[in-house]
């Protein structure tokens, strides 16, 4: 058996000179494979005498143990070696400048808008929604706006095309977020608290107008709501929203749907060409309001002789241009990447409300 030792030296030393796992499988095989070198000398075996094969038999097993385990070695080693190499390789610099990557800003109108609901909404007002394309019906009628009225005229309503032969009135786009009112009570009934934030739609255009803007609509019912109720509110509000204690000074106006009615300033300086809110001797005009006229509840399907209550509308739009100082409201929807740039909020840094609670 003297040439096992010999065999046994050229496998080991090819084994160790295999180069990657592919050839060491190779070896694998010639070796131990089913024809391989060292399995057909095992097959051998069977024609030697008893005698012969006690000697040969331990020695070729040890032969083949000791060349399996130096495969197994061999294939960790190719391994490690591999892992080695590519953590070599693949490496990364984590002290490199990122690459720039410009992101977005929230728009002033979402800031404000958010805003807006968060405050009332410590105030306990939920939020309501109405379509933008809507009935004249509920655009107008249901909210004591009759067909002759003036109010229609000075609206610049559009007007949506019905299908030629289709008789029945044109839908419009919502003039005010008014109609919201209705949809509300309607779905909801007495009592109720809720704003209506959402676009409206006038033919109408210049610094201070454009024919898409913002309102947000408020309303109150319950038995007792009163004037008083809605002055504490809105004064509250304009506190929280402009971080500074607000003075509302409330004059007789008309609306159809509210009686009586009031138009809203707040108190503000013109000092130095801005306007600062919160001080100073002048007053701005920022909104309606008034309590709810018994024709608009009952167009709500709510007993106008148990329940009342006050409603306003504001313009978002305008309270941004006061609170941010932005003086063109045009350019809010001209998508002027440089206006947005200047003007918009970071989404992780955006202003929280002050005092707002
Ligand atoms: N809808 C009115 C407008 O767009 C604003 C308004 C005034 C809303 C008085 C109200 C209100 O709810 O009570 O000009």
């Amino acid at each position: 058996m003297d040439g096992l030792d010999t065999l046994r030296d050229r496998w080991l030393r090819r084994i160790a000179d295999a180069g990657d796992a592919a050839a060491l499988d190779a070896l694998r095989v010639a070796a131990l494979g089913r024809k391989g070198q060292i399995s057909l000398k095992m097959r051998e075996l069977g024609r030697m005498t008893p005698s012969e094969r006690q000697a040969a038999g331990p020695a070729l097993n040890a032969l083949k143990d000791e060349v399996a385990a130096a495969l197994a070695a061999r294939k960790v080693a190719l391994a490690d070696a591999a892992l080695e190499e590519r953590l070599r390789d693949e490496w990364l610099d984590v002290t490199l400048p990122p690459r720039h990557r410009r992101v977005g800003t929230i728009h002033p109108v979402s800031q404000v808008t958010d805003e807006v609901i968060a405050i009332f909404a410590a105030m306990g007002f939920a939020v309501a929604e109405g379509p933008q394309i809507e009935t004249d019906w509920y655009n107008f009628d249901a909210l004591n706006i009759p067909g002759h009225h003036p109010a229609r005229a000075e609206m610049d309503t559009f007007y949506m095309h019905r299908a030629p032969g289709d008789s029945r009135p044109p839908r419009v786009l919502r003039t005010h977020t008014s109609p919201v009112q209705i949809r509300h009570m309607q779905a909801h009934g007495a009592p109720c608290r809720v704003i209506a934030p959402g676009r409206v739609y006038r033919a109408d255009y210049d610094q201070t107008h454009t024919p898409m803007f913002h309102q947000v609509e408020g309303l109150a019912l319950d038995h007792d709501t009163s004037m008083a109720n809605l002055k504490w509110v809105l004064e509250e509000f304009f506190t929280a929203y402009f971080g500074t204690r607000v003075k509302t000074r409330f004059r007789a106006s008309h609306f159809p749907f509210t009686e009586p009615s009031a138009e809203v300033d707040i108190q503000c300086s013109w000092e130095g060409g801005t306007v600062k809110v919160g001080e100073g001797q002048d007053w701005l005009e920022v909104l309606g309001s008034g309590m709810v006229h018994p024709h608009v509840l009952s167009a709500g399907g709510i007993d106008a002789d148990a329940w009342q209550g006050f409603a306003f509308g504001m313009g978002i739009d305008r309270i941004a241009m006061l609170k941010y100082g932005m003086p063109d409201l045009r350019a809010f929807f001209e998508s002027d990447i440089r206006w947005l740039r200047h003007y918009g909020f970071s989404a992780l840094d955006v202003p929280g409300m002050q005092g707002g609670g």
